[in-house]
């Protein structure tokens, strides 16, 4: 799990594959897919703001949260290039007043290693979300040929493992993951609904 200020660096030097610019073709697909129709929508680890703000476009009330203020300040930036309204929020899970009725995350969950602090995340996540809210991650994957670059690479089991006792998971789907880099690596997208009771 890269500290705080590896992920500011990041940030300064630019080093931010993950960052195309362009909204997770797999957030479009699955908010037009379900559908997910607007509501108050939640991003943890939003970054540069690329998909709170296309959320925030179709209609969404968006609050994107990031440990990163240099990620914030570009987000920012962006936002104030549109017509849209984000609250963004520097840290990780918000006190908001009112529940969450979807959540996103790209490349948040699958950045702790240990299996308790990913669990202990999807526990976070779940207390932000309504009755019955759900939550899309994007997730690095095991799947794909050997690479040093890219996102931690997570297994179908770590995902379960993490999420089970709070969430049911509506689909785990494989797929690519868009970014800069030289080669595509491969992706869990998971979409969850948070539990009313587990067992
Ligand atoms: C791989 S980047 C992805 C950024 C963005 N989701 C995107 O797809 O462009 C992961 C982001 O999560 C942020 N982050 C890491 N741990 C976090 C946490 N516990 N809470 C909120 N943000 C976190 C990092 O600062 C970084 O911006």
């Amino acid at each position: 799990m890269p500290t705080v200020e590896e992920w500011e660096q990041r940030y300064e030097s630019g080093s931010t594959p993950w960052d195309t610019g362009r909204p997770d073709e797999h957030l479009l697909r699955v908010v037009g897919e379900h559908p997910i129709a607007p509501c108050r929508a939640l991003e943890v680890g939003c970054g540069t703001g690329t998909n709170a703000i296309w959320l925030a476009e179709q209609g969404f009330e968006v609050l994107a949260s990031d440990v990163a203020a240099r990620a914030l300040t570009q987000a920012r930036r962006k936002l104030n290039g549109t017509h849209r309204t984000v609250t963004l929020h520097h840290g990780s899970f918000p006190v908001a007043d009112d529940p969450f009725d979807f959540a996103f995350d790209r490349g948040c969950l699958h950045s702790f290693d240990d299996p308790a602090e990913r669990a202990s995340f999807a526990e976070q996540m779940a207390q932000q979300l309504s009755a019955d809210g759900l939550w899309l991650s994007i997730i690095g994957s095991t799947d794909g040929p050997p690479r040093d670059h890219g996102p931690p690479r997570r297994s179908a089991r770590d995902v379960v493992q993490a999420v089970e006792q709070h969430f049911e998971i509506l689909s785990l789907r494989r797929g690519e993951m868009d970014t800069d880099l030289p080669t595509t690596p491969m992706v869990w997208v998971s979409l969850m609904k948070k539990r009313r009771a587990y067992r």
